[in-house]
Parts: C-alpha cells; sequence; structure tokens
C-alpha cells in the first residue's frame, strides 16, 4: 500500500474511533427503525406515556412536534408547583391562602387540550419549591409561623383552590392524575422535616390526602410520589396503609415512582421495590423517569460504551414494568418521562435521556420501545 493510501485508512479507522468513543454513532432516525411512535408502545401495554414540558417547550416548533409525535401525556416542569400558583397579594387582601394559576401553566394548559393531552399533576404538598410566606402570619415574609388550626384551613384552601381554579378555568377534565405529596419520607425510614410537618404535626400527611379526596373529582387520581423508592419502598407501603377514612376506604389511588436513575442503580433491586409497592393494591406509575450514565457523584460521559449500557438500561427496566403489567402483576396507567432530549433534561450533565439535544434517537429511545436490535446490545448492528 502506498504511503498516501496508508494515512488515510488510518485517518478513517481515526474518525470512527472518534465518532465511537464520543458517543457520535448516529442511530438511523425512529421512522427507518419502525412504524410506532413511543405511545403506541406504552398504548399495547395498556400505559399513557408522558413528559415533562415547560412553556419552551411547547412554544419551539421541533420540540412541540417531538411531543405530539411520541407522547399523550403531560406534566409541567415547573409551572403548576405551590411556588408558581399562590398569589401573595391577594391572599394578604383576602385573609385567605389564593390560588391563582400563571400565564405559562394556562399556556401549557390550552396547548394540551388543543392538543387531545392528558394531564399530571404535580404537585401540591412539597417541602421545596414552596413560599415561605404561606406559613406565616398576614401571609408575610417576617410574619410568625401561624399554628396547626390556621395551617390546616391554608392546606384545605390551597389544595381546593387549586382544583376550583383547573375547574374554572376548563382544564380539569384533562386531569388523570394528581402528586398530592410530594417526597415526604426519607431513605432511613424516618419521615422528612418541612414545614407542613412542624407546623401541623405528622398526621399533615393524613390531611392532605383527606382534603384531595374532598375536593378532587373522582375521575382524578390521588398520588403519593417520592424519589429513591427502591430504598423507601417498605416505608412507603407502610404509610399508605395509614391513608384510609374512618370506613377503611383509601383517601389515596397511587403511588408515584419518580425513577431518577442512574446506570450504576442495581435494575434488580428497583424492580423489587416495585413488587414492594406494587402489593399495596394500588396504582403505580413511573412519574419522573431519566436514566443518567454513571452514577450521582460520577457523571460519565456520553461515550458509545455508555450509551449503549443506558440503552440496554431502557430496554430491561420497560422490559420488566410491561411484562409484570400484563401479567396484572402491577397496575401500572402511565410512565413519564423527566424531558425527552439530553438538552433540556434537569440533569443534562448525565445525559439521561431519550433523544440527544439535537433531538436524534438514542439506543435509549429504542430500549424504552423495546426494539433490541438497536437497544445498544454489542452484537447487534446499529450505526449506518
Ligand atoms: C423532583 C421533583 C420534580 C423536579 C425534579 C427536578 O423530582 O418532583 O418536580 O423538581 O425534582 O427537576
Amino acid at each position: 500500500m502506498k504511503r498516501k493510501s496508508i494515512l488515510s485508512v488510518m485517518l478513517v479507522l481515526m474518525m470512527i474511533l472518534t465518532a465511537c468513543s464520543s458517543g457520535r454513532v448516529k442511530l438511523p432516525a425512529q421512522a427507518e427503525v419502525t412504524d410506532l411512535a413511543l405511545k403506541d408502545v406504552f398504548a399495547a401495554h395498556g400505559m399513557k406515556v408522558g413528559a415533562c414540558v415547560s412553556s419552551r417547550v411547547i412554544d419551539t416548533q421541533k420540540y412541540a412536534d417531538l411531543v405530539q409525535g411520541q407522547f399523550n401525556s403531560l406534566t409541567m416542569e415547573n409551572a403548576m408547583k405551590p411556588d408558581y400558583i399562590l398569589n401573595q397579594k391577594e391572599s394578604q387582601t383576602s385573609g385567605k391562602l389564593v390560588v391563582e394559576l400563571n400565564s405559562e401553566a394556562l399556556s401549557i394548559l390550552n396547548w394540551a387540550k388543543a392538543n387531545g393531552f392528558s394531564m399530571r399533576g404535580h404537585t401540591l404538598i412539597w417541602h421545596s419549591q414552596t413560599p415561605d410566606w404561606i406559613f406565616r402570619e398576614n401571609f408575610s415574609k417576617s410574619g410568625a409561623y401561624v399554628d396547626r388550626e390556621e395551617m390546616l384551613v391554608r392546606m384545605e384552601a390551597l389544595i381546593s383552590g387549586m382544583f376550583k381554579e383547573l375547574k374554572d378555568h376548563g382544564y380539569l377534565d384533562l386531569f388523570y392524575a394528581y402528586d398530592v405529596v410530594n417526597e415526604a419520607w426519607m431513605e432511613d425510614g424516618s419521615m422528612r422535616s418541612s414545614n407542613w410537618r412542624k407546623i401541623i404535626g405528622d398526621d399533615y400527611l393524613w390531611y392532605a390526602f383527606y382534603y384531595a379526596d374532598r375536593y378532587a373529582p373522582e375521575s382524578i387520581d390521588l398520588y403519593y410520589n417520592d424519589y429513591n423508592e427502591q430504598y423507601k419502598a417498605e416505608s412507603i407501603a407502610d404509610f399508605v396503609e395509614t391513608l384510609k377514612d374512618d370506613d377503611g376506604r383509601y383517601l389515596i389511588d397511587g403511588i408515584g415512582l419518580q425513577a431518577h436513575l442512574f446506570t450504576a442503580d442495581d435494575l434488580a433491586t428497583y424492580l423489587d421495590g416495585v413488587d414492594i409497592l406494587a402489593e399495596t393494591g394500588l396504582k403505580l406509575e413511573l412519574t419522573e423517569v431519566d436514566v443518567g450514565l454513571g452514577k450521582y457523584e460520577g457523571a460519565q460521559s456520553a461515550t458509545d460504551a455508555h450509551l449503549r449500557e443506558q440503552g440496554q438500561y431502557f430496554y430491561e427496566l420497560f422490559e420488566g414494568l410491561f411484562k409484570r403489567a400484563d401479567a396484572g402483576k402491577l397496575r401500572m396507567d402511565a410512565v413519564t418521562f423527566w424531558g425527552f432530549s439530553d438538552g433540556l433534561s434537569w440533569r443534562r450533565e448525565y445525559s439521561p435521556q431519550l433523544y440527544d439535544s439535537d433531538l436524534d434517537p438514542k439506543y435509549a429511545l429504542y430500549g424504552a420501545m423495546q426494539i433490541k436490535e438497536y437497544a445498544g446490545y454489542e452484537s447487534t448492528e446499529t450505526a449506518k
């Protein structure tokens, strides 16, 4: 071989190696691989599939098109959290906690309705992203903390106010599930400390579901939602048993598993947690799925090898869930991804989503769709 051709062969080899190690192996487009959308795959197992969205997503054509093509359920990433739905001035004027949907929430709801999406509500009672003034006298920043009785009144106003606000704007029918309480338990089995708990006491959790059960329409399933659920499964299973009324009727319908996972997380342990929670007989949903590369204290770079591992993880996670659901061992009617593109994800340094930043499909997408040939298993052809 001439020196020049040896050099060009080496150059091509180097380009392939760089592409592989930097994760730039381009997978075939979804339309070349399957006629199905993500929502068709989940529908075959009786599940909706959702994404979290912000106004940026629905206002950007390429994102909006993808969401419309692939998903049929939406959760607001932030716009319905307590920090965004409470009007301090109106509360001070009226002396009652006033719920008011902001323009971002209204525009997402409007878009969801126009495009036929179902909605998950997220979230009402949470230790985080909740204004401190709702716990204080006169709804003022500097007031003293109010007492238990007053805080129960405010909790009732928040919960009833949210459902009323959705009804008044004509969007209540879109909702099939609502996260009433988010993240109340710790991994060691103890209850998380929060202003709600400090002021009302440990039974704040019971009251949250009591009010939600009272004010939400029957058509909306009421959820308790948490993360690291595989390590909290026993405590959550014990906790939901306490959420009953005087006649022994559950005030709760489902348990939300956030599923903020990493490829280093043991999948068998995760699915054991799912089984423990499924035994409660309540519905389960994965509510915020993403699977980061590596582990929390150590993000891995998006090399082809790491992306393949992620694809396999998604494949086996959903294979496990679909099998359980199909066998009637799991009542799961929806799965929501916390985003869909690595570029938009809150954990983007871990590249945890189905599509990359350019919206090209990753092994992860084909893994979730149960298309094994493109899910990252080594023996299969991928790059074309
Ligand atoms: C938790 C919350 C979500 C969101 C994520 C980070 O999982 O439930 O609403 O705040 O953290 O985006």
